[in-house]
């Protein structure tokens, strides 16, 4: 069985009386590509703020390659970029990943960076600029490069095509199939349906704090009987099923 690089047992989380997840339980394989999918407020980025250990559960268990959550070591192989990703507006991009590589005791050469700029469509010019100048996309895609060149072996994204216009999701797209060729795990969230079906081997959908779907993207338009990923979703969190 291949070892599950992120390991959700029964996890649950509330703010004050709202039980913002209950009983999520679902593994994610290492070296799978995990969409995970829900309508604003589900719960996506409570779950992700849960396994980073960036808030505390209040039941159940989280596991990255099999070491506890909360143990620094568990984040020492991953790589995160959050829903509202904000630089430090004085530093220049380049400032920017030098830091980012540096804390996890990496370098990039000159080369690397602008052939991930260039991968990203991201004038190399802006390098030299402070961030404070980026556009929301321009500020967007510096955070994926930093993620993408710290090279890790399990890449978080909360909404990472958030403000790309269509060559730059095309483009960072196909470099997460490339992180996917190399091995890497992928679990992202994003409300493009479509992004999840093209990328996806696995996808669950999260509705009210709870697991509704586990499975292919493939398998719930098949389940859910719909004509587009949009109208299996919708049959999905409307049909109120869990999870098998
Ligand atoms: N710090 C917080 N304090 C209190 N309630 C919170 C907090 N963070 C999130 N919530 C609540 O938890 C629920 C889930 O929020 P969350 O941000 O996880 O949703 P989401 O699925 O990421 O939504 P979106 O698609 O809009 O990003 C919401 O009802 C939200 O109001
Ligand atoms: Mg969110």
């Amino acid at each position: 069985m291949a070892q599950s690089a992120v390991r959700f047992d029964q996890v649950r989380k509330n703010y004050g009386r709202q039980a913002v997840l209950q009983a999520i339980d679902f593994d994610i394989p290492a070296g799978k590509t995990f969409g995970l999918v829900g309508i604003n407020g589900a719960g996506k980025t409570t779950l992700i703020k849960c396994l980073l250990d960036f808030c505390h559960l209040d039941g159940g268990r989280i596991e990255i390659f099999g070491t506890g959550h909360t143990d620094n070591q568990a984040r020492a192989r991953l790589a995160f970029l959050p829903e509202r990703f904000m630089p430090p507006y004085f530093l220049t991009g380049r400032d920017f990943l030098g830091y980012m590589l540096a804390l996890d005791e990496r370098a990039a050469g000159e080369d690397q960076v602008r052939a991930m700029f260039a991968s990203l469509d991201l004038d190399a010019d802006a390098l030299d600029k402070p961030v404070r100048s980026y556009s929301k996309g321009m500020t967007q895609k510096l955070g994926l490069a930093a993620c993408l060149l710290a090279e890790p072996d399990l890449l978080i994204l909360d909404e990472p095509m958030s403000g790309l216009d269509p060559l730059a999701r095309a483009r960072v797209k196909q470099l997460l199939r490339q992180m996917r060729e190399q091995g890497r795990t992928l679990f992202f969230t994003s409300h493009a349906l479509s992004d999840v079906e093209e990328i996806c081997e696995h996808m669950v959908v999260l509705h009210q704090g709870r697991l509704r779907y586990s499975g292919s993207p493939q398998a719930l338009l098949q389940e859910y009987s719909g004509d587009s990923m949009e109208q299996a979703f919708l049959n999905c969190i409307e049909s109120g099923a869990h999870a098998q």
